[in-house]
């Protein structure tokens, strides 16, 4: 599959099926574009495949492990992105078709680095091109980390990963002005004991007209799921943490 020698790195694919159904010509293009400027050495197995998106483990050429979003050229989530992407000051012009998508790969990217940048725990960006992020792998042992809706862990662990998933949301709103938009316990991944947000495209500027609902859908989601785990908290609580103008100590 790959090894040290340069000859055999190459773009492996598992099957035949993934490769018809996200490896369209011009995302084969921007794929082979981003391998001969070195981002990329080979693309590993599929991590997981969405009807928006499909995630790669992939490898950079200095080792670092990778995972590769490829955003689906799609028409049915064109509709779908678009509400999330018109009124959002930063992408004045949100574009049809391709461009659309473009522009939604790029404000992920963006989303991330801003996030990145100040500390939360999110997977470093790394490149983006067309329809193509490239983000640092979230990872155990080199293996993809799984999502928290997967796990059984102790009441301790979970209120750990409570209190982070708060104070990064809390980082959020106040230090870069976004709201997660689609925050649950399928998008955050859980690695060496910490949480990792992740799938941030749709997140929004809290100037936004849609961001107080996405902010309280958040909210609840994790009201719901935290409590399921014995968590003691409550909708009011979050709110409170993650708005009042107060530092924690
Ligand atoms: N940086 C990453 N590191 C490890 N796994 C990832 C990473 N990004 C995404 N994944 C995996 O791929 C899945 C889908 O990615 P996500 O960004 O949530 O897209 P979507 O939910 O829109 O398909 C995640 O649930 C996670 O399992
Ligand atoms: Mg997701």
């Amino acid at each position: 599959m790959h090894g040290d020698d340069d000859m055999d790195r190459g773009i492996y694919v598992p099957d035949r099926k993934t490769i018809d159904e996200v490896f369209d010509k011009s995302t084969l293009d921007v794929l082979y574009d981003l391998m001969s400027h070195d981002h990329i050495a080979y693309v590993d197995y599929p991590i997981s495949s969405g009807k928006e998106a499909k995630v790669f483990r992939a490898e950079a050429p200095d080792g670092t492990l990778l995972a590769v979003k490829i955003m689906r050229l799609s028409t049915a989530v064109f509709r779908e992105y678009k509400k999330y992407i018109e009124g959002d000051h930063r992408f004045k012009r949100v574009g049809k078709g391709r461009r659309l998508i473009y522009n939604w790969t790029k404000k992920e990217f963006s989303n991330l680095k801003k996030m990145h940048e100040v500390a939360i725990k999110v997977p470093a960006p790394v490149v983006f091109s067309k329809n193509i992020l490239v983000m640092e792998l979230v990872e155990n042992s080199g293996l993809p980390a799984p999502m928290l809706k997967d796990l059984q862990l102790s009441l301790d662990e979970m209120q750990h990963i409570y209190e982070c998933v708060l104070r990064d949301y809390r980082t959020m709103v106040k230090e870069t002005q976004l709201v997660h938009g689609d925050l649950s316990e399928y998008n955050i991944l859980y690695s060496e004991g910490e949480p990792y947000m992740i799938d941030v495209s749709q997140s929004l500027p809290t100037s936004h007209h849609l961001a107080d609902e996405l902010f309280l859908r958040d909210v609840s989601n994790m009201t719901r799921y935290f409590k399921r785990c014995g968590v003691e908290t409550s909708e009011e609580i979050m709110i409170e943490y993650i708005t009042e103008k107060e530092e924690h100590a």
